[in-house]
């Protein structure tokens, strides 16, 4: 068809020179698809085949599964680095209790991470013994406490946290424990534990 023959009729089908046929009464010419529309389709071939064999015939590349517990791996020997390198210690969690945002972040964590059901608001002890005394079963030194938080004493009721406080979470609590130890609210649980002084 000419240019001139196309503008005159410009529902016409263009033909780079196949046959036309009809299909289901619908006709169309055996035009050539375009170059990058078959590479691409090609490539994904390839691709997929190649993907196939590598991951599934060969098992050469690591399955789904194998890859998550690769990064797991890696994030916790990170993290285990990491803590190396800035061991706790009960110096910096005094000094973090004197930083007041710290403490303030510590205690919306004790009063928002489920404390306070068995430690009573004002920490004057429920089911969990009483925080504001100088009375202590797993030891007063900040590092000890946080020790506590963290691993939790399950046998006796007290979970652990460091899965669902995180350390960075655990330490600011225990900022704000340092400031409120010794306080004897009132109506506080009786005495449990030693007389520690911290
Ligand atoms: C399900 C109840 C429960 C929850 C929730 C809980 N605790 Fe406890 N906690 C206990 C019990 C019970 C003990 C005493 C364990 C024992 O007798 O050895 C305890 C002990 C402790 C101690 C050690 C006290 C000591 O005398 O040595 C600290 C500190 C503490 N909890 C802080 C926390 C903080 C902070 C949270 C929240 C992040 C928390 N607890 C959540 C029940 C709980």
């Amino acid at each position: 068809m000419s240019e001139q023959q196309q503008l005159d009729r410009p529902n016409q089908l263009v033909s780079h020179g196949e046959e036309a046929h009809s299909f289901d009464g619908i006709q169309e010419y055996d035009n050539k698809l375009p170059n990058w529309w078959l590479w691409t389709f090609y490539l994904a071939c390839i691709f997929s085949v190649v993907y196939w064999i590598h991951y599934h015939v060969l098992q050469t590349g690591p399955s789904s599964m194998e890859a998550y517990q690769m990064e797991m791996k890696a994030a916790k020997e990170a993290a285990e680095k990491r803590a190396a390198k800035n061991p706790l210690t009960n110096r910096l969690l005094v000094k973090l209790s004197k930083n007041p945002k710290a403490v303030e972040e510590g205690k919306k964590l004790f009063l928002n991470k489920g404390c306070v059901a068995c430690h009573k608001a004002d920490a004057g002890g429920l089911i969990g013994p009483n925080l504001t005394d100088e009375y202590w079963i797993h030891g007063s030194k900040p590092v000890q406490i946080f020790q506590t938080i963290s691993e939790g004493v399950p046998l006796k009721g007290m979970p652990a946290h460091k899965a669902t406080v995180g350390r960075k979470g655990i330490e600011k609590i225990v900022a704000y424990l340092q400031t409120i130890r010794n306080t004897h609210v009132k109506g506080g649980k009786e005495p449990q534990g030693k007389k520690e002084d911290g």
